[in-house]
Formats: structure tokens, C-alpha cells, sequence
């Protein structure tokens, strides 16, 4: 550590002094995206007036200012966008030659790279994260995961072998705020690769993403009511979740809510995948490469403000190694820029809405009423809009809410073990299991621990790493079903004897 950083260490209510290595401001261009004063639900191929008449306003969670006004869909409206759906099902999407399909999904797919400047600012704009996270993460893999479902889409009988794969119907599609384009992609892309059509609700904090794509769509001459978008908050996607025109339900958000959706759906015979929270495990061993573990660990947790439900949010380190990584971790915390979403040179951007800060912030407090030592490196945060500073805790027990309940912020928990069967044994003890990540040179160990671990996803010696060809989803509270990759579709077809 330098003199400096150790100043720094020891006022960390104060402000980071000035030095050399200060970024400059590096703006990316807002006015590259057009955003409407308004906006209608998209049903049946244009946007309409919602007949409930209602309206909200969506915002800019890095300034709390107004970014448009965006319809809440009533029941009248979901009932239209589902009737349009199965209208456009019936007359001639599922029966479309598999190739053709391929080709709207191809297009999709390269629009959206054409237009990735475009969506990337907006996505920032609008969900608060680093234009350097939407530019070459969020846009980049929803267009992917567009070319490698365009790809499945005249090969289904070769992902199912000697089986008739034929589509379900319309799907009823419910997506949450921290990935708002990445995880309409996830949904919309396997579905109508499959011969689906789709009602898909955007969050309430981030529509705009959602209906900008619409415009993609018109672009893509997709046949109307293939994709209709409906806007507005848990109310509009009750309505989709409990209508009789929808065949499938596929779910993206809170636990809470995902347990109500399959109350509702009992007995109904409507499919359902849930993909819910985390409380993932990264776990460092005293063999692995330890400053590439440390940006593991940062990328891990500090990714998207943390709203990531398959986050590195319990570190566990081996105890030999223990106040080496935290020493590190530290280090390298003091260097994260907090700040400005639309700025290139920002790691972490504002904190989704005002409700989720307080959630974190909540959580926060449990962790240190309840005991745990609390690290923030020097940080200044902008005067307006939502923020948290990277915090890290140590001196946690596993019994405290740090360790147990799903923050979904910038909030990392660390724990210690000895031996390989006690990390196995800590990383299973919650009620998620979503994902895990191993740090260590063996390959043997590697091994070992995927299968000891239960978790849908297990990286090894890397961190929140997606690709569309490899499935993601959860056991137990995280969920059921799996999106990505060929396992992506089962959930999008009904399989006969061939
Ligand atoms: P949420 O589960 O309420 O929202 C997710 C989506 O579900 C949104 O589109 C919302 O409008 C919709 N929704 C809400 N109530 C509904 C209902 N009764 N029926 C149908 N749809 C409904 O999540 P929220 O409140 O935004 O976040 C709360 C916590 O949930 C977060 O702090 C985080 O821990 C977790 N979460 C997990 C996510 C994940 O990726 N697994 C994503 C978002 C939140
Ligand atoms: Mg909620």
C-alpha cells in the first residue's frame, strides 16, 4: 500500500484526495437515442393507447429525473396483447417454414448489433449501470443469444432426437430490471425460435430498453403480434400470469414472487419456468492465482451494482490465505469509480430504484447490528440519485441476514473455511443455488467441487461469465428450468413421438 492509500484507509469518511492518476470526465453521448415523450403498449404489431388510461412516469436513476412517460397495461390491455398473440400463433407463425423463422431472428439479431450504440446508452440512461457493462456486455449477448437461436430455429428435430418438437402456444413473459434487454433476449429468442408467440412484460423501473426494441421489430418486418410488449408493474404481470389465453409462463425477478406465480398456476396445466435469487459461493483456495481471484471476487460482486442474481455475493476464503485476499481485495476496492452510468470510465453506476437502495441499505444495517466489521473504501458519490459505496464485511457468521438473504447490491460477505468438504458445506448452506465460483490450480479439485456444490452454474477460476450456448438456471429457492443453450427451448416445445 502507498502512503496515500493508507491516508485514505484511515479517513474513509472522507473524500479520495486528488492525485495524478484522477480519470477525466468521458461522457458517452446521451442524444444518440431518441427517447419519446410517451409511449403506448405495443400490441399487434403497433403501439396503442392503453385502455386503462394510466400512466407513470419512468426515470433516470443516476439524476432522478424523468426520462418518458410509459403506459401501466390493465386487464383489458393484457387481454388484447394475448388475443393478438394467439391471433398471430394461429395464423401462420407456428406453422412458418422453421427457416424463415430463422431469418426474423437473424435479423433481430444484427439490428441490434447495428443499433448497439443506440440501446447501450439507453439501457444505462434507464437502469443506471456503466455504459462500459451495457456496451460490451448487456447489447452485445442479447444480439448473440439472437444468432444462436436463429440457429436452433430449422434444427429443432436434431436438438430432440427422434421426438416431433412442435411449439406451445403463447407465452406470457415477465423479466426483471438488472439486465432489462440481456433478459428479454433470453426469453423472446428461444420462444419464437421454437414457433411461439410472446406477451412479455418489462420491469416497472426499465421499459425503455423493452420498447425500443419494438422498434427493432418494425425494422425486422416480424409478422404483427409475434412479439407484443405490455408496460407496467406487478399488477400488469398478475394479469399475464392469471390469463387463460397464455400457455406458458417463463419468470425472471424476486423468490417472493415466483412462489405466488406458481400458487396461482397449480393446477392449471400452464407450463411455468422460474429463474429466482442467489446467495452464490466464490470460493478461493490457497493454490489459486490470487490477483486473478481478487478480480474475480470484484467482478463477482460489484458487477452491475450487484443486482445479479447469480452474484459472488458470500466470499469464501481458505484461512491460510485470508488476510492476504482481504488486504487485496481492499486494495483493489480503493480503485473502483463510483459514479456517472453514461461515463466510459465508471465501474459502478447508480443503484437501480429508490426502493431496491433501501432494501441494500436495510441490509446493510442488519450486518452491522448484528456484528459483523464493515469495509468502505473513500468514495464520493454523486449529490443526486441513488447510490451505495462498494462495501465488503468480514467477521461474519453464517447465521447473520449478510450471509443468508439475497442483497442484490454492491455488498460482499466474507466467511473462511479449512478444508474442502467445509467450503462444500458452507456454499450449499442456503436456500439458493444458483451458482458458484472455485479458485484454485487444480483440476482434480475443480471437479470435485462442481459436483459437491449445488448450483446450477459453477465457474471455475472465472466469474459471471455467459455465453448463449450454455444453459443457466437454479436448484431449489433460485428457481426451475433452464434458459440458454439447447435445454433453453425444452421449455418453448411440446415433444411427440416422431
Ligand atoms: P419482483 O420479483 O417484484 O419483480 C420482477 C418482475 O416481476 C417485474 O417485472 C415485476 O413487475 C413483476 N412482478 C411483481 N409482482 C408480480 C406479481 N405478483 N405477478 C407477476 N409479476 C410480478 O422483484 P423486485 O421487487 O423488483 O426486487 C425485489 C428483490 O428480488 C430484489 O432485491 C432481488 O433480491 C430480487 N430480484 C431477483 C432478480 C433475479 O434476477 N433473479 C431480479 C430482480 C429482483
Ligand atoms: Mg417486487
Amino acid at each position: 500500500m502507498t502512503k496515500d492509500k493508507r491516508e485514505i484507509a484511515r479517513r474513509p469518511d472522507k473524500a479520495p484526495m486528488a492525485t495524478a492518476w484522477d480519470y477525466a470526465p468521458a461522457p458517452e453521448a446521451r442524444d444518440i437515442v431518441k427517447v419519446e415523450e410517451r409511449y403506448g403498449l405495443f400490441i399487434g404489431g403497433t403501439f396503442v393507447e392503453p385502455a386503462s388510461g394510466e400512466r407513470y412516469t419512468t426515470i433516470d436513476p443516476a439524476r432522478e429525473e424523468p426520462l418518458a412517460e410509459v403506459a401501466q397495461a390493465g386487464k383489458a390491455d393484457v387481454d388484447r396483447a394475448v388475443r393478438a398473440a394467439r391471433d398471430a400463433f394461429a395464423n401462420g407463425w407456428s406453422n412458418l417454414r422453421p427457416s424463415e423463422r430463422a431469418k426474423y431472428l437473424f435479423r433481430i439479431a444484427r439490428l441490434l448489433q447495428e443499433r448497439s450504440r443506440e440501446f447501450a446508452v439507453l439501457e444505462s440512461l434507464n437502469g443506471g449501470k456503466p455504459i462500459r457493462e451495457s456496451r460490451d456486455v448487456d447489447i452485445p449477448l442479447a444480439a448473440a443469444h439472437f444468432f444462436y437461436y436463429a440457429g436452433w430455429a430449422d434444427k429443432l428435430e436434431y436438438a430432440f432426437p427422434n421426438r416431433k418438437p412442435r411449439p406451445v402456444g403463447v407465452a406470457g413473459q415477465i423479466i426483471p430490471w438488472n439486465f432489462p434487454l440481456l433478459m428479454l433476449a433470453w426469453k423472446i429468442a428461444p420462444a419464437l425460435a421454437a414457433g411461439n408467440t410472446v406477451v412479455l412484460k418489462p420491469a416497472e423501473t426499465t421499459p425503455l430498453s423493452a420498447l425500443l426494441f419494438c422498434d427493432v421489430l418494425r425494422q425486422a418486418e416480424l409478422p404483427p403480434g409475434v412479439v407484443n410488449i405490455v408496460t407496467g408493474d406487478g399488477r400488469t404481470g398478475a394479469e399475464l400470469v392469471s390469463h387463460q389465453g397464455v400457455d406458458k409462463i417463463a419468470f425472471t425477478g424476486s423468490t417472493e414472487v415466483g412462489k405466488a406465480i406458481q400458487r396461482t398456476l397449480a393446477g392449471t396445466g400452464k407450463r411455468l419456468t422460474l429463474e429466482l435469487g442467489g446467495k452464490a459461493a466464490n470460493i478461493i483456495f490457497d493454490d489459486a492465482p490470487l490477483d486473478q481471484a481478487v478480480e474475480g471476487i470484484v467482478n463477482g460482486i460489484y458487477f452491475n451494482q450487484g443486482h445479479v442474481c447469480c452474484a459472488g455475493s458470500r466470499l469464501l476464503v481458505q484461512e491460510s490465505i485470508y488476510e492476504t485476499v482481504i488486504a487485496k481485495l481492499k486494495r483493489r476496492m480503493a480503485t473502483l469509480r463510483v459514479g456517472d452510468p453514461l461515463d466510459k470510465n465508471t465501474d459502478v453506476g447508480a443503484i437501480n430504484s429508490k426502493q431496491q437502495l433501501e432494501k441494500i441499505s436495510a441490509l446493510v444495517q442488519s450486518g452491522i447490528d448484528e456484528g459483523a466489521q464493515i469495509y468502505q473504501p473513500p468514495c464520493k458519490l454523486p449529490e443526486r440519485g441513488y447510490w451505495f459505496v462498494p462495501t465488503v464485511f468480514t467477521n461474519v457468521a453464517q447465521s447473520y441476514r449478510i450471509a443468508q438473504e439475497e442483497i442484490f447490491g454492491p455488498v460482499l460477505s466474507v466467511l473462511t473455511f479449512r478444508t474442502p468438504d467445509e467450503a462444500i458445506e458452507k456454499a450449499n448452506n442456503t436456500p439458493y443455488g444458483l451458482s458458484a465460483g472455485v479458485w484454485t490450480e487444480k483440476g482434480s479439485r475443480i471437479l470435485a467441487m462442481a459436483k459437491g456444490l449445488r448450483a446450477g452454474v459453477v465457474w471455475a477460476n472465472t466469474y459471471n461469465r455467459f455465453d448463449p450456448a450454455s444453459p443457466f438456471g437454479g436448484y431449489k429457492e433460485s428457481g426451475f428450468g433452464r434458459e440458454g443453450g439447447r435445454h433453453g427451448l425444452e421449455p418453448y416445445v411440446v415433444l411427440e413421438d416422431a
